[in-house]
């Protein structure tokens, strides 16, 4: 085990009534990363969070930082703060006297907490805009106040749950942005909590993807997006296409499994006779007006086109089952499909890859 960076181990949550909110969690997180928790709603997300944060205590597992056990020690004693959703700035004060707050509060004298916060407000840029009030900010600013805020205690890790949740498509974009930015400048540890697999595959050094209540997958954007681990994984991080079968025979590196698709061959070992299941990126997947080949091909029918402006995404139909497609305006063209026709969808042997049951 790691002693340094953000350590939990063998953390359970378990609420009266038996309600597993968190179970077997294990994680280590380094210093300076940016880790993104996603996963569908009620799946432990938040829960997780806020045991991290010390407004929630596990009920068995241990949760440390730099080897410092942090169980059982409140909120405001940890090295660990949480950014609240909507930043909860008060109105009337000004950038600097909300930055201050918490100094105050600590009982500092005026001097130090000034130059503090000045110093925290001056790390996240907004020097210039010290003594406006929030209503004078725009969203972003009023973000970058909240953090300067949670700056001024000098945290090891900055906790985010949803905080890009309620803002409009176009801010939120410009927001992850400077997110990211600003956590890169500070070298904390970020850690943030969404459901939004785009906002975590665009922000995140490493994604924890939770769901029901256990942690299904930790990886990188790109090994999750390539290597989801299990059916959950490839399905909640979205347009794969995963089947179902037995495994046929295994030789040379490679599975053959029977599926109601038809065969496919993918990478990987196995058992003949043991169930087998594989996920295919849409976007690995090629149509054509081709014949149906022996392995890795199914004939499907065109049900809609739905345009994403850089590719086009085809929701086919199997004998009453989505598959999905993703295809670039060229090749489209050259099949001319069009909603109601059947096509052949393709895919090499190499973009496949075998499922955990
Ligand atoms: N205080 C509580 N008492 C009982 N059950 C709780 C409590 N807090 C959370 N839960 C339950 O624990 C589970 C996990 O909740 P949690 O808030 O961590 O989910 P989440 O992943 O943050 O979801 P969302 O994306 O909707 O915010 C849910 O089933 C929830 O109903
Ligand atoms: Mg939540």
């Amino acid at each position: 085990m790691s002693d340094t960076g953000l350590v939990l181990k063998d953390v359970y949550r378990v609420f009266p009534g038996d309600i597993t909110a968190v179970s077997d969690v294990n994680l280590e997180i380094e210093n300076g990363e940016y880790i993104v928790f996603l996963g569908p709603s009620g799946c432990g997300k938040t829960t997780t969070l806020r045991l991290i944060g010390g407004h929630d205590d596990p009920s068995s597992g241990t949760i440390t930082i730099d080897g410092e056990l942090l169980n059982g020690v409140s909120p405001a004693q940890r090295p660990v703060t949480t950014v609240f959703q909507h930043y909860a700035l008060f109105p009337h004060k000004s950038v600097l006297q909300n930055v201050e707050f918490g100094l105050k509060m600590q009982g500092m004298d005026k001097t130090a907490r000034e130059q503090q916060a000045t110093a925290a407000i001056e790390l996240v840029g907004l020097s210039a805009m010290m003594h406006r009030k929030p209503r004078e900010l725009s969203g972003g600013q009023q973000q970058r106040v909240a953090l300067a805020r949670v700056l001024v205690t000098r945290p090891k890790a900055i906790l985010l749950d949803e905080p890009l949740g309620d803002l409009d498509r176009l801010l939120q974009m410009k927001m992850r942005v400077e997110l990211r930015g600003l956590q890169r400048e500070l070298g904390i540890t970020f850690i943030h909590v969404t459901h939004n697999q785009e906002e975590a595959l665009s922000m995140a050094d490493r994604i924890v993807v939770m769901g029901d209540a256990i942690i299904q997958q930790v990886g990188t954007p790109t090994e999750l997006a390539r290597h989801p681990r299990n059916e959950f994984v490839a399905k909640f991080m979205g347009d794969n296409n995963v089947l179902h079968g037995t495994i046929e025979s295994a030789s040379g590196g490679n599975v053959v499994i029977n599926t109601p698709h038809g065969k496919v061959e993918v990478p990987g070992s196995g058992t003949a006779g043991e169930k087998g299941s594989m996920a295919i990126r849409a976007s690995a997947v090629n149509i054509s007006t081709d014949a149906v080949p022996a392995v890795n091909g199914v004939r499907v029918r065109l049900d809609f086109v739905e345009y994403l402006g850089d590719s086009i995404k085809l929701h086919l139909d199997f004998n009453g089952e989505p598959f999905l497609a993703k295809v670039d305006e060229e090749r489209f063209g050259e099949v001319q499909a069009y909603e109601g026709k059947e096509v052949t969808a393709t895919w090499s042997v190499e973009d496949g890859h075998l499922l955990e049951q």
